[in-house]
């Protein structure tokens, strides 16, 4: 007995060492098809309108303004829709966790809004795939929202739903393919998509300028100071993910970001629509042509959690496929606002010709098309009734949220910094990285398989609080707004606009 005891765990260990050296080995690559290579405009002259950021936020944006004749230049740091873009599960939905029930106890108007401001843009999506005739695997799914701990907020949640107007109903007994639940209920006529498919499908009337990063903005003469040169813009829109500028504005002070995992593993059954458990995990799970997507083990970027997301993802899919293989596997953050609503709209009370699109929250796709109808509305003098609702500059935000956001800011800004590092290099495995005394100084060291050493400041560009290692995604990235390095220091994220200073 005792022997197959030994031998049962020795067979375990053999499996799960195989299989995450196996899961480890594939690249931080997303599902999506490849953004279309676009035509490189002009960064000489000033501009009518400048959208500063590509991801589906601003290239929706860009695209109905110039759909109603404006002169619209994107500009984008790196590649267009290669952000956060490319790195979403992209479940077009109005679903994330349990925020309506929460909402409603404070306005009925604000949650209703926040629905049919959602809602409509699912319809917008089709709208567009249907006159554009794009292929982008768009397909309507129900969206099941459900739990195994946690009832009574499920509840709720649906009552909220149900009382304003929503097309919801609860399922009695679910037996989910995706894993155990004791209550759920369905939101019908949700989507999915391939959102590089889609957006490679849109007419372009706009001039696109790559590899171009906007390090600041001048508020009064409405002048933008570039990683080439510097040129004035009448009207600007800040759709970086997290917006850069940090005064005025104060975003870094009224927003968080939270890191996510996916994979995605072949041979999958046809789970019949999009999931999204109420639990702790926060899974999510929807299908691809054959594959099915797991996404989830979300956390506050640069916070500690437990390693080894993607291997843990493929474990809670493996058993809707037919043995199938872990074939892609990424991460991406995303802007957490402290009264779930996004911001979007003037940028700050001292211009009105400069915007932000931001805040999305953590299933974003329903929000951003939503967003580009909006300011696109404000732009040309249309009426919008979403505007209050997200409204950047609206009161109520200095609620429990934004307080505990405060003290994590001066715990990695203030205190982390003058705790002295305890390890040196030696202690530092291959493929790891830590916040260690080397040449005499505190630095952040990545040592790679080879054992090389690759050392950059600890403390951030942006505002310098102190770097942690995710060594999922093998990045560093600041527990305050959620900059991300590559381990060369190069910026993956906003709101940095400086990379990290190598050692
Ligand atoms: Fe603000 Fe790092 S992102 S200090």
């Amino acid at each position: 007995m005792y022997l197959l005891i030994i031998l049962s765990k020795k067979i375990k260990c053999y499996f799960v060492h195989n299989f995450k050296l196996a899961a480890n080995n594939k690249t931080m690559k997303s599902i999506w098809a490849k953004a279309k290579e676009r035509k490189n405009g002009n960064i000489e002259g000033d501009k009518d309108i400048v959208v500063i950021g590509g991801g589906i936020a601003g290239f929706l944006t860009a695209f109905r303004l110039s759909q109603s004749g404006k002169q619209v230049t994107l500009i984008e740091a790196n590649k267009v829709l290669g952000g956060v873009t490319s790195k979403t599960t992209a479940h077009i939905d109005c679903m994330e966790s349990f925020i309506y029930g929460k909402m409603i106890t404070k306005s009925f108007e604000t949650t209703k809004d926040f629905y049919f401001f959602q809602q409509e843009a699912i319809q917008e999506y089709e709208n567009l795939i249907n006159e554009y005739k794009i292929e982008c695997d768009f397909v309507k799914v129900d969206s099941y929202f459900y739990t195994q701990h946690k009832q009574q907020e499920l509840i709720d949640e649906f009552n909220s739903l149900k009382d304003i107007g929503a097309d919801v109903e609860f399922i009695e007994n679910p037996n989910l393919p995706v894993g155990e639940a004791t209550m759920a209920f369905k939101l019908k006529n949700q989507a999915i998509f391939d959102p590089i498919k889609f957006l490679n499908g849109l007419s372009v009337n706009f001039e696109i300028i790559e590899g171009v990063r906007v390090l600041d903005i001048d508020f009064k003469t409405k002048t933008l100071y570039t990683s080439k040169n510097e040129f004035r813009a009448n009207k600007i829109i800040v759709a970086t993910n997290f917006p850069f500028v940090n005064f005025p504005g104060w975003y870094f002070l009224r927003m968080y970001k939270s890191h996510s995992y996916a994979v995605a593993i072949d041979k999958a059954q046809d789970i019949k629509g999009s999931y999204l458990n109420a639990d702790e995990s926060g899974l999510t799970f929807r299908n691809h042509i054959d594959s099915v997507i797991v996404g989830g083990y979300d956390h506050r970027s640069g916070r500690p959690y437990k390693y080894q997301s993607f291997d843990r993802l493929y474990e809670k899919g493996k058993h809707l496929t037919d043995d199938g293989t872990l074939t892609h596997q990424w991460s991406a953050n995303d802007c957490v606002t402290f009264d779930d609503l996004p911001y979007v709209g003037y940028y700050s009370k001292r211009s009105k010709d400069i915007y932000v699109i931001t805040g999305f929250g953590k299933l974003g796709m329903a929000k951003a098309m939503a967003s580009s109808i909006l300011i696109s509305d404000m732009i040309n003098d249309i009426p919008n009734k979403y505007k209050k609702l997200c409204d950047p500059l609206r009161k109520g935000q200095c609620n429990w949220s934004f307080f505990k956001n405060l003290l994590c800011t001066l715990k990695n800004l203030v205190l982390m910094p003058l705790v002295p590092p305890f390890r040196c290099v030696k202690n530092i495995k291959a493929g790891q990285g830590k916040v260690v005394f080397y040449k005499g100084v505190k630095t952040a060291v990545y040592k790679d398989e080879d054992e090389k050493i690759h050392a950059i400041s600890p403390y951030c560009a942006h505002l310098g609080c102190q770097l942690k290692f995710n060594p999922d995604a093998r990045t560093w990235d600041c527990p305050c707004h959620g900059s991300r390095f590559d381990i060369h220091g190069n910026i993956i994220t906003a709101p940095t606009t400086k990379k990290q200073e190598r050692v």
